[in-house]
């Protein structure tokens, strides 16, 4: 099965209702991990990497790291998503790597601005069969160097940008942010945001900051050895309320990495003689899937990899230009 597009991923999860996890990668365990947990849901599933994955992956490593996880796993849809896409460089450096998907986040310059950077890339990925995804609106916390006060997206600008963009997805700012220190009580989402734009756009909603920080997990870190101050994060009543009106890409990455290193920290605190690799990089690679699985059952996506066969780049361009 070749890699699936966003697009076509996303289309099939609005019409179905569901949402589609976006995972965040940085080595063979994390991807591993998270593929299992696809193939155990029979699971649709976007990985997605962030500039800062491409620099520490060192690029090449990924990509062939992402070819064993397709070539292992034939009846999964897997899209390979560019997180947080700052400029055209980075974006055309990840369609020559294969990414079959990029986000371009121009969300913390002007309106216009935004729309200019974000048609310029849809310019340059769609003719390639590419998906885009583009922001509008602003997280709270830290994306990727940018720091931003939250600013809830404007449905009559989200109707105008897609329009004038032609993006296949678009990040809405109902109220999370990124990382593991989002709110200090349960939060209040603008969910029915959700449903307003989704009603006025048609557009699959991406939901940004979505991690849930579970506090079972903050106590195992912080029970072996760890100092992670209490806060929460996104409640997964409020994810699936967001999918119900129409969120159908969520993005997670902390949960993961909390996962990860809760399950290494009990490894060496259990055994301060373990130094293999192996002894706390297999279940910290375990714990990343029961996390990842839960979520796909939550998120609805669970039993839908097979709802279709995805298309190749070659294929998807059509969608776009009748070429
Ligand atoms: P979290 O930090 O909530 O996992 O969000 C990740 C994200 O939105 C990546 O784009």
């Amino acid at each position: 099965m070749p890699f699936a597009t966003l697009r076509q991923v996303l289309e099939a999860a609005r019409e179905g209702r569901y949402g589609v996890g976006a995972f965040n990668v940085n080595n063979m365990e994390s991807l591993q991990g998270i593929m299992a947990a696809a193939a155990r849901c029979n699971s649709p599933v976007i990985i997605q990497a962030s500039r800062g994955a491409l620099k520490y992956t060192n690029l090449n490593y990924l990509r062939h790291l992402m070819l064993a996880a397709v070539e292992l796993n034939p009846n999964i849809p897997v899209v390979l998503h560019l997180d947080h896409g700052d400029k055209i460089e980075t974006v055309r450096e990840a369609i020559a790597l294969g990414f079959t998907s990029v986000m371009i986040d121009a969300s913390h310059f002007p309106f216009e601005e935004n729309v200019r950077i974000t048609k310029e890339v849809c310019d340059y990925a769609h003719p390639r069969g590419v998906s885009v995804e583009a922001e509008l609106g602003t997280l709270g916390g830290i994306e990727e160097d940018v720091s931003g006060h939250v600013q809830l997206t404007n449905p009559d600008q989200a109707v105008e940008f897609i329009n004038r963009t032609g993006v296949d997805a678009l990040a809405v700012a109902i109220g999370t942010s990124h990382g593991a220190y989002k709110f200090k009580s349960a939060p209040v989402l603008a969910t029915d945001l959700v449903r307003t734009i989704s009603d006025r756009t048609h557009k699959p909603l991406v939901m940004h900051g979505s991690s849930s920080v579970p506090a079972d997990i903050k106590k195992m870190i912080n029970d072996y050895g760890g100092r992670m101050p209490e806060a929460v994060g996104v409640p997964m009543e409020s994810i699936v309320a967001s999918i119900a009106n129409g969120v159908c890409k969520i993005n997670v990455d902390t949960d993961s990495r909390m996962a990860m290193t809760a399950a290494i920290r009990k490894v060496f605190h259990d055994d301060p003689t373990k130094f293999d690799p192996r002894d706390y990089l297999g279940p910290a690679r375990e714990a990343i899937t029961d996390m990842v699985e839960s979520k796909m059952r939550a998120f609805g996506c669970a039993g839908h990899a097979g709802d279709y066969v995805p298309l190749t780049l070659e294929e998807a361009k059509h969608q776009y230009y009748n070429l």
